[in-house]
């Protein structure tokens, strides 16, 4: 099981904001899409683009490199060239702060 970690206070990331932070190694996006927040790994599974250079686009993830899209939902991709989805991780609000779980 794993533990929520504190990484950002909610005001760090507004509304249609994507930023990146590194969590225990892994490097995280934090997506703030119409006032929900989701957790992603930043990084394309196409040809490893640094996703949180992008933009969000319709509550979709979009990669600056090639424009490959992932769900921030469910990291689904969702437009080619990706083809395989992105890990989401736990993602919740307490207070001003917002914490995420890694495993
Ligand atoms: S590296 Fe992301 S779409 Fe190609």
């Amino acid at each position: 099981m794993s533990d929520f970690i504190a990484i950002a206070k909610l005001a760090d990331i507004p509304p249609g904001a994507i930023k990146s932070f590194d969590v225990n190694g892994e490097s995280v996006l934090i997506a703030n899409w119409q006032g929900a927040l989701f957790a992603t790994q930043d990084l394309c599974t196409h040809d490893n683009g640094t996703l949180s250079d992008g933009a969000l686009v319709d509550g979709a993830i979009e990669c600056p490199r090639h424009g490959g899209r992932f769900s921030a939902q469910t990291g689904a991709a969702t437009q080619m060239p990706a083809m395989f989805p992105i890990k989401t991780f736990p993602i919740k609000v307490e207070g001003e702060n917002v914490l995420v779980a890694i495993e």
